[in-house]
């Protein structure tokens, strides 16, 4: 295998062997939270320990992160293939740098979110990393499927981390409100990002089985895949 499909790997391996085991625990720690309130609720004195609500918030935090970090790789990757390709770093140098600096606002924003305690800059941080993470995917070689975007890698990808984005943003908001409208939102919101987590993994599967190695390439996209047709080899004259 050449390097270049080392590297193309490298997305879909940091997911299945990290985000999705944290997905994992950190819905389980979820599950708890909201058993051990209701429990709590009913009269009852809960078995269940206290510390289900905070290790749930301490590893959200880090399954935003992980999230985030898992579509910058995603879309690293075709982006920076398309810069070599067209030797964008010759022809067109500031788009280069812009797209760096994207990168980078979005790292530095998410990092700024993770400590800001005022709504505003909490509001401000998030919709900056947001923004961010938009305008990176709006690049040339990031293969969208906005024609088919309901099963789109990169709309559900992108939609799921913006939730995960705005489940950091209202974590002080769940806290202070007494009357649990913000914990409700939470969980709507997230059961949704656990569907579209499953939607990641379908799709992404499916992606990984239609893009060829390196050197399968200049056949396989010789091919039509509208009408999913390739042309067959002039057949062997008999002797
Ligand atoms: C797949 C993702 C997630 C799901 C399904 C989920 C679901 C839930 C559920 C069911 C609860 C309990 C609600 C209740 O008490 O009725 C909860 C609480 C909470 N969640 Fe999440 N959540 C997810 C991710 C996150 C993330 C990424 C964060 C942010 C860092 C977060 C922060 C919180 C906080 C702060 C609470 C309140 C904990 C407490 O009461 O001590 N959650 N979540
Ligand atoms: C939390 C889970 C995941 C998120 C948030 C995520 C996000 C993304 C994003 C935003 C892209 C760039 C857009 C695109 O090219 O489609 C991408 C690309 C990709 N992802 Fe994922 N992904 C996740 C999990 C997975 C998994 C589990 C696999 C496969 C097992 C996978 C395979 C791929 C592939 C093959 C690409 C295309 C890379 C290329 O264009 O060369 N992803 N992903």
């Amino acid at each position: 295998m050449q390097l270049a499909d080392f590297l193309k790997l490298f997305h879909p391996v940091i997911a299945v062997i990290f985000v999705f085991p944290f997905i994992g625990t950190v819905v389980n720690f979820a599950w708890q939270t909201r058993q051990r309130r209701l429990q709590n609720l009913a009269g009852g004195k809960s078995k269940i320990p206290p510390v289900v609500g905070t290790e749930h918030k301490r590893l959200g935090e880090w399954l935003t992160g992980a999230v985030v970090g898992v579509t910058l790789l995603g879309l690293a990757y075709p982006i920076g293939k398309n810069i070599i390709n067209k030797q964008l770093v010759n022809k067109e140098p500031f788009q280069v740098i812009f797209i760096l600096l994207m990168f980078a606002a979005s790292i530095a924003s998410l990092v700024l979110l993770y400590r800001a305690k005022p709504w505003r800059w909490r509001a401000a941080f998030a919709t900056l990393t947001g923004a961010a993470l938009v305008i990176i995917g709006c690049q040339d070689g990031v293969y969208r499927l906005t024609n088919q975007w309901y099963w789109s890698h990169y709309y559900i990808g992108i939609t799921a981390s913006l939730l995960m984005i705005f489940s950091v943003a209202i974590i002080q908001d769940i806290y202070q409100d007494k009357s649990n409208r913000w914990r409700t939102i939470h969980v709507i919101l997230n059961c949704i990002a656990l569907l579209l987590f499953i939607g990641q993994g379908l799709t992404g599967t499916r992606d990984l089985l239609e893009i060829p190695l390196s050197w399968q390439e200049s056949y396989v996209y010789q091919c039509d895949f509208a009408n999913k047709t390739c042309s067959t080899p002039n057949p062997q004259t008999p002797k």
